[in-house]
C-alpha cells in the first residue's frame, strides 16, 4: 500500500479534541491507515526565527504529524486574510463579509509556496498526496514547480458557489487555474460539482493550462462527488459507552421532565445559530405549551475569534440568546442553556443521546458531520429527530431528517413542533433509513472511494442518478 501523505492547514494534535470536521475526518482516516500528516502548528513565530526551527515533527502510533509555524504577517495574510476573509465567506455565499486584497492573496500564494518547500523534502516517489481544503487550493501546483510527480488529490470541504459568486474573487482565474495541477479534485455535494462544471462552461474549457517552470502541461480535470462522513460504526459503539452514558444520565436528571433540544457548531456566522433562536422563539410564541417543557442546548465552540465577522455573530446571538431567555424564562427553566466551549467527544455524544431533537440547521455548509453524529448517537429503540437545513450538504443524502429552509422561521419553528410531537414509530422509521445512510456512506468509504479513484486515474463523473 501506497504511503498516504494528508496536507491541510490544520493538523489536530494527538491531545486536543479536534474542531471542525476536516480534523475530525483526517484523524479517524490516519488513526487507521498510518501516514504523514502535515500543515499549520498553530503556532506563530518572530520573522528572525530560521525556517529549519519551524518546522516540528512528532510520531503518535501510525501518525507522522509534521507542522511548520507561520510569521505574524503570513497568518495575517494567508490564513486570517485570503483563506478566512475572502475564501470562507465567499464560498459560503457571502459576498458581503468579504475584504478583498492583493495583499492577502500575494500572501497566501507566498504560504503555499512555502508549504511545498517544506513538504517536498519529506516525500517518497511513490506517495499518495491528498491536500485538503480552500486553505490550499495552489499546493499541488507549486509542489509540480519543485518537480513532484506524485498522484496528488484536493478535497474541499467547503461548498463551491455558483460561478457568479466564485466570479467576485478578483483572483478566481489564478486560484482555479491551480486546480489543473491535481490528478483529482473532489467535492461534498453533486450540486458543488454541477457549480464546478457551469464555471468551466463559462470559461469554456473542461481543461486549464498550467505553466510550472519546466513542463507545461494541459490535463483534463478529473472531478467529482465524494460525500464524507463519520466513523459510523466507533460512534455508535463510543455513545454507548461510559463516559457518554454518564454524560446521558447526568443530563436527563438535571432536565427531568424536560425535552431536550441540541445544537452543536462552531460559533461561526455561516451556521445559522441566530435564525436558529429565533425559531425557538417563535416556537414558543406560537405553541405555549413547550414552555417549561422544551430547552435547547446549545453548544457554540470558539473560532475564529479575532475575526470582526465572528465577533460581531458572537455578541447578536449571546444577546438575543439573553433576551429570549429574560422574555420567557421562569425561576426553574432557561429555555437556552449555551455553552461557549468545544466539549469532548464522549460528552457531546452523551448530549446527542439525550436529546429528543437535533437541529442543524446552517445557512450555507459544506456536508455538517453534526447532523451524521447526532444519528449515530441514538437509541435505536427510541430516537430522536433531525432536523437538517436543506442548504447543508448533508441533505443531498439525508432525506429522511426533517429538511427545513433556516430563513424560514415559521416553518422551522413548525418543524420543532412536529419533532416534538413525532411518533415513536415514525421517529424510528426515519431514524433507521437515516441509519442506513450514514452505515453505508462512513468515512471509510469515503476516503477509499476517493484514493482508489485517485490512484487508478479513471476518469470519472458525478453521481447525479443518486440525487
Ligand atoms: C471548517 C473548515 C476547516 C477548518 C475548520 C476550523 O471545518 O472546513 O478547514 O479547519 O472549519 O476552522 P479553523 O479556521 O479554526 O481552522
Amino acid at each position: 500500500m501506497n504511503r498516504l501523505v494528508v496536507i491541510s492547514n490544520r493538523v489536530a494534535s494527538s491531545n486536543k479534541p479536534a474542531s471542525g470536521g476536516l480534523a475530525i475526518a483526517m484523524e479517524e482516516l490516519l488513526q487507521r491507515r498510518g501516514g504523514i500528516w502535515f500543515g499549520w502548528s498553530g503556532d506563530i513565530v518572530d520573522s528572525e526565527t530560521p525556517t529549519s526551527d519551524r518546522i516540528h515533527i512528532n510520531q503518535d502510533n501510525l501518525i507522522i504529524r509534521i507542522t511548520i509555524d507561520l510569521t505574524q504577517q503570513q497568518h495575517d495574510s494567508y490564513y486570517r486574510g485570503f483563506s478566512n476573509d475572502v475564501l470562507w465567506p465567499v464560498f459560503h455565499n457571502r459576498v458581503d463579509l468579504a475584504k478583498f486584497d492583493n495583499f492577502s492573496f500575494e500572501g497566501y500564494q507566498f504560504v503555499n509556496k512555502m508549504f511545498a518547500l517544506a513538504i517536498q523534502k519529506f516525500l517518497r516517489k511513490d506517495d499518495i498526496v491528498w491536500i485538503h481544503d480552500y486553505h490550499l487550493i495552489p499546493l499541488a501546483s507549486e509542489l509540480r514547480e519543485l518537480n513532484c510527480h506524485q498522484r496528488i488529490g484536493f478535497f474541499l470541504h467547503t461548498p463551491l458557489p455558483p460561478p457568479i459568486i466564485l466570479e467576485t474573487i478578483p483572483q478566481h482565474r489564478a486560484l482555479m487555474d491551480a486546480l489543473a495541477a491535481y490528478n483529482l479534485i473532489g467535492f461534498q455535494t453533486i450540486q458543488d460539482v454541477d457549480h464546478f462544471r457551469s464555471y468551466l462552461e463559462k470559461r469554456k474549457t473542461t481543461y486549464f493550462s498550467n505553466k510550472a517552470s519546466n513542463e507545461c502541461y494541459s490535463i483534463e480535470l478529473n472531478y467529482k462527488d465524494f460525500p464524507i462522513g463519520i466513523d459510523t460504526e466507533n460512534f455508535i459503539e463510543f455513545s454507548s459507552q461510559n463516559a457518554a452514558t454518564d454524560a446521558c444520565q447526568e443530563i436527563k436528571q438535571e432536565y427531568s421532565q424536560r425535552r431536550l433540544i441540541i445544537g452543536v457548531d462552531r460559533l461561526d456566522y455561516s451556521k445559522g445559530l441566530i435564525h436558529r433562536v429565533q425559531a425557538l422563539k417563535e416556537l414558543f410564541r406560537i405553541y405555549p405549551e413547550n414552555r417549561k417543557s422544551a430547552t435547547l442546548i446549545q453548544v457554540g465552540s470558539p473560532t475564529r475569534e479575532t475575526n470582526l465577522a465572528y465577533i460581531n455573530v458572537r455578541e447578536e446571538f449571546e444577546s438575543l440568546c439573553g433576551a429570549i431567555n429574560g422574555d420567557f424564562g421562569e425561576l426553574d427553566w432557561v429555555p437556552i442553556r449555551y455553552l461557549h466551549q468545544t466539549l469532548s467527544r464522549e460528552k457531546l455524544a452523551g448530549f446527542y443521546r439525550a436529546a429528543s431533537v437535533g437541529m442543524v440547521t446552517p445557512l450555507r455548509d459544506g456536508m455538517n458531520l453534526v447532523a451524521k453524529e447526532y444519528v449515530a448517537a441514538q437509541n435505536k429503540e427510541d430516537p430522536g429527530v433531525l432536523i437538517l437545513s436543506q442548504f447543508a450538504g448533508a441533505a443531498e443524502q439525508m432525506k429522511e431528517a426533517l429538511l427545513i429552509n433556516p430563513y424560514d422561521i415559521k416553518s422551522t419553528a413548525n418543524a420543532i413542533q412536529l419533532a416534538l410531537k413525532m411518533s415513536k414509530r415514525e421517529r424510528i422509521e426515519r431514524h433507521q433509513s437515516l441509519l442506513q445512510v450514514i452505515v453505508e456512506k462512513n468515512v471509510h468509504w469515503w476516503s477509499s472511494e476517493f484514493l482508489n479513484a485517485l490512484i487508478s486515474g479513471k476518469q470519472l463523473v458525478s453521481n447525479r442518478e443518486n440525487l
